[in-house]
């Protein structure tokens, strides 16, 4: 390949962007930073040796169709479950994403929305924000207490373990957790349970923790039923994916106290919010934000353009999914 013609979906972390050009002379930006959508993101395929996409970029079956000029696809962000790999992997194009770098921030995220929901802080924010706190009582917005509590981590990966992690060694929190692959168990946590089912999981944790990728076994996972097997007094706390959790149930369950509360980075069908959700208190409501630091989004960037180096140079690249 002369000079590969690079083309970067969304805007980026400026050092990011910045050593892209340096590397490499013909990166096209988005400097709108809108989404390209389908007609955008199929010119880029036929236009582009390289296409860098994020989680908004969704790359289904048909986009794949036909002879496209595109050899790779460097995702940003560890979750890839808006291309389909199969089709790309059958157009030749080798895909990678960024597993790894942003475990810590995600996992922070996962803790932040389990305090936040907890101890019912976005409620005080709305107040305080409302103008409608009128001092301290001592009934005022009492929420949870966290430490001692069990924790419920469904899907014990990089993510899941992480969390589950903080939460023992910061909080005293036992840990449960389901994982659908035998090899989850080098997490160091002391007394940590391996239930045998998600159901187990949900009946035993006091806060649920969801970190499975998104897919079509994944799609609704968490239903009525299973909301159903959770403690009334429970948590869910989802920075997955959101279609993982049917949201029309989950709407149900808060709205029934079926369970205590929720708190969500990520939404069926986001950025719109599933119908319902944000009329109840006992939602806390994030806008993707688990991996969104600087240092995360940096290194994010960082390992996209390692993995393209190694693709161009003829080496395997370290993150490929197909
Ligand atoms: C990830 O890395 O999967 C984030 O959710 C953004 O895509």
């Amino acid at each position: 390949m002369d000079e590969p013609v690079i083309v970067v979906t969304r805007r980026w972390p400026e050092p990011v962007e910045r050593e892209l050009l340096r590397r490499y002379p013909e990166v096209r930006l988005n400097v709108e930073d809108a989404p390209l959508g389908f007609d955008g993101l199929r010119a880029a395929l036929l236009e582009a040796d390289v296409v860098l996409p994020t989680v908004t970029d969704r790359l289904p079956a048909e986009m794949f169709d036909g002879e496209l000029r595109t050899r790779f696809l460097g995702n940003f962000g560890v979750g890839f479950n808006h291309i389909d790999t199969v089709a790309a992997a059958k157009a030749g194009i080798v895909v990678t994403n960024t597993p790894g770098v942003l475990t810590a921030a995600t996992a922070d995220a996962a803790m932040t929305l389990l305090l936040m929901a907890a101890r019912r802080a976005g409620e005080g924010e709305r107040e305080v924000r409302a103008g409608a706190w009128t001092g301290w009582r001592p009934t005022h917005l009492l929420g949870t207490d966290v430490t001692g509590k069990t924790i419920g981590i469904i899907g014990m990966g990089r993510i899941g373990t992480a969390v589950a992690r903080r939460a023992h060694f910061g909080f005293d929190m036992p840990v449960v957790y389901y994982d659908v692959s035998e090899h989850a168990e080098g997490h160091g946590i002391p007394g940590a349970r391996r239930a045998a089912s998600i159901e187990e999981v949900l009946e035993a944790a006091d806060v649920v923790s969801l970190h499975m990728p998104g897919s079509d076994e994944n799609t609704h996972l968490i239903d009525a039923a299973r909301l159903a097997r959770m403690k009334p007094t429970a948590f869910l706390i989802n920075t997955a994916r959101g279609d993982i959790v049917d949201h029309a149930a989950l709407v149900e369950a808060l709205r029934a106290g079926t369970i205590a509360g929720c708190g969500l980075d990520v939404f069926e069908g986001e950025p719109t919010i599933p119908d319902g959700l944000l009329e109840l208190d006992n939602v806390v409501a994030l806008p993707h934000l688990g991996s969104a630091t600087i240092e995360t989004r940096t290194a994010m960037g960082m390992l996209v353009l390692d993995n393209l180096e190694a693709f161009l140079a003829g080496r395997e690249p370290s993150c490929r999914v197909v």
